[in-house]
């Protein structure tokens, strides 16, 4: 018997109750919106609101959106007509955008797409309530003002969305980076750290609730810092090691990673306690030290390389993913071979790779040219991300015949008979699921390998 997910209580609660007005909410961009859109959740069922799971049953449908690249707000821009639909039916039906596009967009939205009626920015959810009434009204509610304060620190997040066994949890909020292609700090604000004791309090309510795993998340994560007069200052190395010892059935995560900032504390507090998952999320962004220094990365090829070396130093069994920028301002052919270059050298167990896409008022859309033409740009990407086809397939290799610990986290779906999980470093298994259940550890040896995923079998 697979054993019942705690975490549907408060779900099927939130879906059941029929006389509530009903949120429909979908989420997209990273995992910190997949979290704020926890916390609006958490915001909106204090009101009242229930939620559904379809869009044609709700009373309020909210989009929660990224900005991040033109082709993430143009599938916003898609799904809001679909939003429109519903409302063409349905006069009553109230539609919120919310997240970054909100943000970086403000008035604007509403007159660009018709019938939205409520624009909220990441650091205004709590005026949520208060702009739904005054959207009730038939007037647009906007609020998008960002904070230098706001962490949502004691909101207790509704983890409607969840498998009962993994969460996020968010430990800052903004980005004081201002890399040059970037338009988080637009969208997100000011860097800002959240006090520790409410993030101990929240996994330990996970652990509580029999969730196994736990995300923390920031833009920055080596940046974390809590300072309070008379306390002594909690840093990223320091945080992590609070919460791996709340619980040593509770694995801990944590993204992302800035190569400028990653320093040797946190690596040593990784490789000193078994239940820190050894994956480190590592963006690169280019492989070529001109480029970087355009992209105010703040650090060089050479840097780069030598906090990899690190990470291998103290964690030989640590996986190592990134992100890659093909065809940023000027790369010229020789810059773009530098980055396959180091994506050779650095073996990356995994890579999200993205063509450069010029975002409004950022320092390279004010100040450099876009001048990478569209073909050479997705030339560059095929070849990025063919050669790391080629790597990620040569890692894999590595990994058959060994044994790894396993979180089991569902039923497979192409087979009741088949469970999967992730190792510590990150990566999917599928395996026979003999007497495991969901929410168990156990030993897996690898056999054979997919594209996307590790096929094995459990031993004792
Ligand atoms: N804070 C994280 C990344 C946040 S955005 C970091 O610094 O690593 C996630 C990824 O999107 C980035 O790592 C980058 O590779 C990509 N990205 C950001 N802005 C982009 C842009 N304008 N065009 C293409 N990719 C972009
Ligand atoms: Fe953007 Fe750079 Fe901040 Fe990451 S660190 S969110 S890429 S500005
Ligand atoms: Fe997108 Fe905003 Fe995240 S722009 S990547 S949703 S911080």
């Amino acid at each position: 018997m697979i054993q019942a997910k705690k975490y549907t209580l408060d779900h099927e609660q939130l879906l059941k109750n029929n006389n509530q007005k009903k949120v429909y909410i979908e989420t997209y961009g990273c995992q910190m919106n997949v979290a704020d859109s926890e916390v609006v959740m958490s915001i909106l069922a204090e009101e009242g609101f229930s939620l559904t799971e379809t869009m044609e049953e709700g009373d309020l449908l909210l989009i929660n959106t990224c900005s991040i690249r033109d082709n993430a707000e143009q599938r916003v821009r898609g799904r809001l007509g679909e939003f429109r639909r519903v409302k063409q039916q349905k006069k009553s039906v109230m539609i919120g955008v919310i997240g970054c596009m909100a943000e970086r967009l403000k008035e604007q939205l509403v007159e660009q797409e018709k019938l939205v009626d409520l624009v909220v920015g990441p650091d205004a959810y709590r005026s949520l309530p208060q702009l739904i009434a005054q959207a009730d009204t038939g007037q647009k509610a906007i609020n998008v003002l960002l904070s230098r304060e706001e962490t949502y620190a004691e909101i207790s997040p509704v983890r409607y969305a969840s498998n009962g066994i993994s969460a996020f949890v968010s430990i800052m909020r903004g980005c004081d980076n201002m890399c040059s292609y970037c338009i988080v700090p637009f969208t997100r604000g000011r860097e800002r750290s959240r006090d520790p004791q409410t993030i101990l309090n929240e996994v330990q309510e996970l652990i509580d609730n029999g969730f196994k795993e736990v995300t923390l998340l920031g833009q920055n994560v080596d940046k974390y810092k809590w300072e309070k007069e008379g306390e002594e200052a909690v840093g990223f190395a320091k945080l992590l090691e609070m919460v791996a010892e709340l619980n040593q059935q509770m694995r801990v995560r944590f993204s992302t990673s800035y190569p400028q900032d990653m320093t040797d504390e946190v690596l040593k507090t990784m490789a000193s306690h078994h239940n820190i998952c050894k994956h480190i999320h590592f963006p690169a962004q280019s492989g070529n030290t001109r480029i970087l220094e355009l992209m105010r990365r703040g650090y060089t090829r050479e840097w780069y390389m030598s906090r990899v070396e690190a990470i291998r130093k103290h964690m030989p069994e640590c996986a190592i993913t990134t992100d890659i920028i093909s065809g940023f301002c000027s790369e010229s052919e020789a810059e773009h071979q530098d980055t396959l270059s180091l994506m050779e050298w650095a073996e990356f167990d995994l890579a999200f790779m993205f063509k450069y896409s010029e975002r409004p008022n950022t320092y390279a859309h004010r100040k450099l040219k876009d001048d990478v033409p569209e073909d050479v740009k997705s030339r560059r990407l095929t070849e990025i991300i063919d050669l790391q086809n080629k790597v990620s397939e040569n890692v894999k290799q590595k990994d058959i015949g060994q044994t790894f610990e396993v979180l089991v986290e569902g039923v497979s779906k192409k087979s009741e008979e088949q469970l999967h999980g992730r190792t510590s470093q990150n990566k999917t298994v599928v395996f026979p699921r003999k007497d495991a259940k969901i929410g168990d550890y156990v030993l897996v040896k690898v056999n054979s390998a997919t594209q996307a995923t590790l096929i094995g079998e459990i031993v004792e």
